[in-house]
């Protein structure tokens, strides 16, 4: 694996930034909207022109926090800033019409029943598509963020390139796929894992990371966000003092602030295992958000993991302007 960021957030951040295409993945709901919705912020605040894309989403997740629907079309939201939605169906439109230069065979073929037949039966065929009109959009902008499906899934997008040069030796899918796969391991493509201090989550973040390293799918040390991470408060003293309290007679109230204590200490011990965790299997460490005060609305939680980002990246709320 090639060279890390040196290990400091601030470096870890400002190196993300550096990118030309960033990949979101992470378990499902751990954040990857928010973060890939945050960091398209702040590039586009950088001056790069970028486009948020959103891959195969089931429903579209960047509505809520932009207030516009993304369309397969990709639309202007704010200065550098657009948002797209990649389905594989609009995909194979464009695909097609890349291999295939008359629109009315285009049309033809996608009518044609055998067709669809064969793309439902051949494993990896809308990967590929998909894959591919990524790879297409990462040339018209300065930097390409995908919002990816959920890491199996993800995976499997993402080893298509892997399989696609498996099964055909020669011929344009075969090309496409060696370009693809020469662009997913270009050191200007990263990756971010979104985790969450759970040890069934920062399980899955290690297999993904260890199946992308060992599939030779990426070439630089994924960036990892620990994300709700409860950073530490308590000193030793005060841990075994709660200790104490919590066996002893106490009025209500007093037993009520001892509980919230315990709570909270049990939330930064599960950040501190998470983060030990993390540590022992990734180059790199991983990089620890706050959860955002709560009850925020999503275009709430992406303002709050921004801020905090941004502060990393030398970006302040004020520049930011996002309420
Ligand atoms: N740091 C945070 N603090 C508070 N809430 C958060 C934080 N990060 C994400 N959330 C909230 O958690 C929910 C899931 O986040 P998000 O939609 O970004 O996850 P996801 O990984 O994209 O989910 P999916 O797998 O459904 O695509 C959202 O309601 C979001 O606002
Ligand atoms: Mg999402």
């Amino acid at each position: 694996m090639a060279e890390t960021d040196g290990g400091s957030p601030t470096k870890i951040a400002r190196g993300l930034l550096e990118a030309r295409l960033i990949l979101i993945t992470g378990k499902g709901g751990t954040g990857k909207t928010t973060f890939a919705s945050a960091l398209a912020l702040l590039a586009a605040l950088r001056g790069k022109r970028v486009l948020l894309l959103e891959i195969d989403s089931q429903r579209p997740a960047l509505t809520p926090v932009f207030g516009v629907a993304p369309t397969y079309e990709p639309q202007q939201i704010r200065d550098n800033l657009e948002i797209a939605n990649l389905t594989w169906q609009e995909a194979l439109q464009s695909f097609l019409a890349s291999l295939v230069p008359s629109r009315r065979i285009v049309r033809l073929i996608l009518s044609n029943r055998m067709v669809g037949r064969f793309l439902d039966f051949t494993p990896g065929s809308r990967e590929i598509v998909t894959l591919s009109v990524l790879g297409d959009r990462v040339g018209d902008y300065d930097l390409v963020i995908a919002d990816l499906p959920a890491s199996g899934h993800a995976f499997s997008l993402l080893d298509i390139t892997r399989s696609a040069m498996g099964l055909f030796r020669s011929g344009p899918v075969r090309h496409r796929a060696e370009e693809l796969r020469e662009l997913l391991t270009s050191p200007t493509t990263r990756m971010v894992l979104v985790s969450l201090p759970e040890e069934m989550v920062v399980n899955e973040t290690i297999e993904t990371y260890q199946k992308l390293d060992r599939y030779e799918l990426i070439s630089r040390p994924p960036v990892v966000f620990l994300n709700r991470a409860t950073l530490p408060t308590f000193t030793d003293e005060e841990r075994t003092l709660l200790g104490r309290l919590c066996n002893s007679e106490l009025s209500p109230l007093a037993d009520e602030f001892v509980r919230a204590g315990r709570w909270e200490d049990e939330l930064e011990q599960a950040t501190a295992a998470s983060q030990a965790r993390l540590l022992e299997t990734l180059p790199e460490p991983p990089l620890l958000v706050p959860p955002a005060p709560p009850g925020g609305i999503p275009r709430e939680v992406v303002g709050s993991v921004a801020t905090h980002l941004g502060r990393l990246v030398g970006i302040s709320r004020r520049e930011l302007r996002w309420e």
